[in-house]
């Protein structure tokens, strides 16, 4: 799979003849897995019309720094944080002299300046443009401050001239982009993670459910999806939002999450089980409201659920399958037994008796296990200890 999948890629399109071309880079980044929003400048309108970028990247194009409906729906500021990368393409000899001066005098300059993330330039002009002193100049700016240069290319120009200043193909601006996302620890691969709790019915209104929060699942999503992989985020009722950037399904019960999970299987690489399922479910689910007259006490016949880790962790193939051990006394010595039972590669033990930590909190003290090896990691918030079970899963994987 491509290091482009999910990415966010904000096309910079400059005046020039090569604005053509970047309707044809908007595909290949697609192609590639990458979401792609537009800015034009106004120069580049001359060469290119928004309305087609637009249907390209399925987003509308952004223009005018000083439009009062894109600064309510999103900004300058708000674009410069939705990118992952900026690319400039084609960058003409004018934005790369604007970009070297610091520049905030149109939109692209100004997400530019309010940037975050890498920006890369695909230079396109005249041969003798080029060559300019000034132009040589402004580009050495650039590459000080860290900003790449992807091209030119040598060839015909539109104007007649043969030389330096063709903008590279589209494929080949697509794939250099590609190599800027190569360093996520798992990158190009399909992780799917359970979380929260699940509710089993008892008739219409009442269930039976579990404290989970979902808070430890989300913050795997989150960190699983940063180390560049695509994320399914198989999720019990939680109050939670759906991290950015991850597939969210909401399901209830434990048969909905083994169903989905299963449906989920072929393509997935890694299987993180952090939902904390009910193991038994009510044999029957009253149609109406169960009434209360005439009755003390009440009794519910329950019946197993299907155990959807080690149905995962006995498929075949199968993916490399983290299970979770919510333990509340030897905690070590149940983590390893659910390894060995339920055919892991990995368990992440918690001490549930600690209401710090656990169910329901910010934070966790967890252990990692495999057949081999045992990591303990101090408490800390949930998110950091899901970037530190993504680098071991990464390590071990
Ligand atoms: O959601 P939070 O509030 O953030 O809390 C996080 C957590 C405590 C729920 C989480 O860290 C955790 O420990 N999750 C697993 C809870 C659990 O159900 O553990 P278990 O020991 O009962 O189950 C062992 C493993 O089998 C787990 O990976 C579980 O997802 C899986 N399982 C269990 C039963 C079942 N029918 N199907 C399963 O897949």
């Amino acid at each position: 799979m491509s290091n482009l999948m999910n990415r966010r890629i904000l096309l910079g399109v400059s005046g020039g003849i090569a604005a053509y071309k970047s309707a044809e880079l908007i595909r290949r980044l697609q192609d590639m897995g990458a979401d792609v929003r537009v800015v034009m400048t106004r120069a580049a309108e001359a060469f290119m019309t928004p309305l087609t970028l637009q249907a390209l990247s399925g987003h509308p194009v952004h223009n005018d720094l000083l439009d009062p409906e894109a600064e309510a729906a999103m900004g300058h500021i708000s674009l410069a944080r939705w990118a992952d990368l900026i690319l400039i393409a084609p960058a003409s000899a004018d934005i790369i002299a604007r970009l070297a001066h610091g520049k905030g005098d149109n939109l692209l300059t100004t997400v530019c300046l309010a940037r975050r993330c890498e920006l890369a330039i695909a230079p396109a002009m005249n041969e003798a443009m080029w060559h300019n002193q000034a132009t040589q100049d402004n580009l050495a700016i650039l590459q000080q401050r860290g900003i790449h240069q992807l091209g030119p290319a040598s060839g015909g120009q539109a104007c007649g001239d043969i030389g330096m200043g063709r903008m590279s193909e589209p494929s080949t601006l697509a794939s250099e982009v590609s190599h800027f996302f190569e360093t996520g620890l798992l990158a190009g691969k399909t992780v799917v993670i359970t979380a929260g709790p699940t509710r089993e019915a008892i008739d219409p209104v009442r269930y039976i459910s579990n404290h989970s929060s979902g808070k430890m699942g989300y913050a795997l999503a989150q960190a699983t999806v940063d180390a560049g992989a695509k994320v399914i985020l198989i999720s019990g009722p939680t109050a939670l939002p759906c991290p950015d950037r991850v597939t969210c399904i909401h399901t209830s019960s434990a048969i909905d999450m083994y169903q989905s999970s299963m449906d989920h299987l072929p393509g997935c690489d890694i299987f993180i089980a952090s939902a904390a399922v009910a193991d038994f479910r009510p044999a029957t689910i009253a149609e109406q409201k169960i009434k209360k007259t005439g009755q003390d006490t009440m009794h519910i016949e329950m019946v197993k659920n299907p155990d959807i880790v080690t149905a995962i962790a006995n498929a075949d193939p199968k993916p490399f399958v983290v299970g979770f051990a919510a333990e509340t006394h030897d905690v070590i010595h149940y983590a390893r037994d659910k390894l060995q039972r339920k055919n892991l590669d990995m368990v992440v033990a918690n001490d549930i008796s600690d209401t710090h930590i656990g169910f329901n909190s910010d934070d966790n003290i967890v252990t990692i296990l495999t057949a081999e090896s045992e990591q303990y990691l101090p408490k800390a918030n949930k998110f950091q200890q899901a970037q530190r079970i993504i680098q071991a899963i990464a390590k071990q994987y």
